[in-house]
């Protein structure tokens, strides 16, 4: 399913990351004012690398080997930068072309619902497959819609982490292969930090620092951004993200998965009591901002079989009495699993506050934030604290190439990108991949004593790769 949106108009030798002393081409951009096949040229500021060079994920030589970031007065303020963004780190095929004054200049998300639907979750062979299958197709369609060709490009932003890695590859190896042969810079980008600073590109009053509240199917995470590149994390998830159990949930209750399970669930729900189930509200014990949903899941499972839920038997074919006890159960998981986002977002905000009294946003991106009642009841706690809720429009809070494109433009203005890769760069390249990459570092007071996660083969946080960069 290929879908466009036109919006005007291992550690593993790796990026071939070269020390440069001086920019060694020239960036394309637009004068924002002329027609856009009229490119002007200008120059950037001196390279400064922006990956670890570094072979080994466990190393923290990764982050020691980088260079000074903006060390030097690199950072530009061009409007006319035209970055193509590429998305592959789990199951959507996204890429757009974003100019760096925050125009969308096309958008185009290939989605792997169907195989969901079918296989009921990613297999990574497979969701890899399907990346391949349509990458060039879309990221030509993302092209053509913004009436574009690779050479009016500035630059390349690319997903280099988290995600899967045999679909981060996909994207990565299409962008190298652009990049290369047009001899373009090329950014490696974070993708839950892509989903948090896509709402600058949305909000242009919303400043650092700000809370975000980043919820999709892998991750549940509470940061504080006090700068670009520089987070604080006062939550993660000690278990499963709030997606995951929206897709298990829905799969549960028989839903039609064909435009995935959040959605389904979410439309669902309107049709049931929230209250009819009894579910408890996850680590209500602990008093910190760390999530979890693995019990959750746990009890909607035990309340399906309790109320003899035919899980085999797809909703279209239940009947009345059927169908009431489906909703009522996704109504109530939802008010659960959204109560404990509430909560723990209140207590973020105070640990917030004490931290940067200056917080005026809370930031709420990623697929599940696409959820209506999620920023109704959000909205709510931010309003209850004097705060402002910022959140991208659905077709930018579910995975796409534009935040990934912004991202790469709130990077290059700051000097952090690297060299072209080589033109003729062997297809058996071993690319810098970064499937378990912190976004920053753990706030120290927010630890969970419950917490269970799995730390082996973790990249060193981006948060902790800038800063020593910038140290050096
Ligand atoms: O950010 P995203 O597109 O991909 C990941 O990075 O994981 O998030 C996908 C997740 C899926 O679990 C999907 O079911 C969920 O976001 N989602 C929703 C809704 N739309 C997408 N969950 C609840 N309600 C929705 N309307
Ligand atoms: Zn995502």
């Amino acid at each position: 399913m290929l879908s466009s949106f036109v919006i005007s108009s291992c550690t593993i030798p790796s990026f071939n990351l070269l020390l440069r002393a001086t920019f060694p081409y020239r960036v394309r951009a637009f004068a924002i004012s002329s027609r856009l096949r009229n490119p002007t040229l200008f120059l950037p500021p001196p390279f400064k690398p922006f990956f670890a060079t570094s072979s080994s994920f466990s190393s923290s030589s990764s982050s020691s080997s980088l260079n000074p970031l903006n060390a030097c007065g690199s950072r530009t303020e061009d409007d006319s930068l035209v970055i193509l963004g590429i998305e592959t780190s789990c199951d959507d095929t996204a890429a757009a072309i974003v100019r760096s004054d925050g125009e969308i200049l096309s958008q185009v998300v290939s989605s792997q619902a169907d195989l969901l639907s079918r296989y009921g979750g990613v297999a990574p062979k497979m969701a890899e497959e399907a990346h391949v299958q349509v990458i060039d197709q879309v990221v030509q369609q993302a092209l053509d819609n913004a009436n574009l060709a690779e050479v009016d490009l500035s630059a390349v932003a690319v997903t280099i982490g988290p995600g899967l890695s045999l679909c981060l590859r996909v994207g990565v190896q299409k962008a190298r292969r652009i990049a290369g042969k047009f001899n373009l810079p090329i950014i490696g980008i974070h993708h839950m930090e892509a989903h948090a600073l896509v709402s600058r590109l949305i909000d242009k009053e919303l400043q650092f620092p700000f809370l975000a509240l980043l919820i999709s199917g892998g991750h549940n995470l509470l940061i504080l951004a006090h700068d670009l590149g520089h987070y604080l994390q006062l939550g993660t998830t000690i278990d499963d993200a709030i997606g995951e159990a929206y897709d298990k949930t829905a799969r549960w209750l028989g839903l039609d998965m064909g435009k995935g399970g959040g959605p389904a669930l979410e439309e669902l729900a309107r049709e049931g009591d929230p209250e009819s189930v009894k579910f408890s509200i996850p680590m209500k014990q602990h008093k910190d901002c760390n999530f979890s949903y693995a019990g959750l899941k746990t009890q909607v499972r035990m309340a399906i079989e309790s109320r003899n839920v035919n899980t085999d038997n797809p909703i279209s074919a239940a009947d009345c009495q059927d169908r009431k006890s489906r909703a009522d159960i996704a109504a109530s998981f939802q008010r659960v699993a959204v109560l404990h986002l509430e909560e723990r977002c209140q207590r973020a905000i105070g640990w917030a506050l004490n931290i940067a009294p200056s917080i005026k946003h809370l930031v709420v991106s990623g697929g599940v934030a696409s959820n209506l009642y999620v920023r109704s009841r959000l909205d709510h706690v931010v309003t209850m604290n004097g705060l402002q809720l910022v959140c991208p429009p659905p077709n930018l809070c579910t995975d796409n190439g534009v935040m990934v494109a912004w991202t790469g433009v709130e990077h290059f203005r700051m000097g952090r990108f690297d060299p072209p890769p080589p033109a003729d760069e062997a297809d058996d390249f071993v690319f810098d991949l970064r499937p378990r990459w912190p976004l920053g570092e753990e706030y120290a007071e927010g630890r969970s004593e419950a917490r269970s996660l799995r730390r082996a083969r973790i990249h060193p946080s981006l948060t902790s790769i800038i800063q020593a960069a910038s140290h050096q």
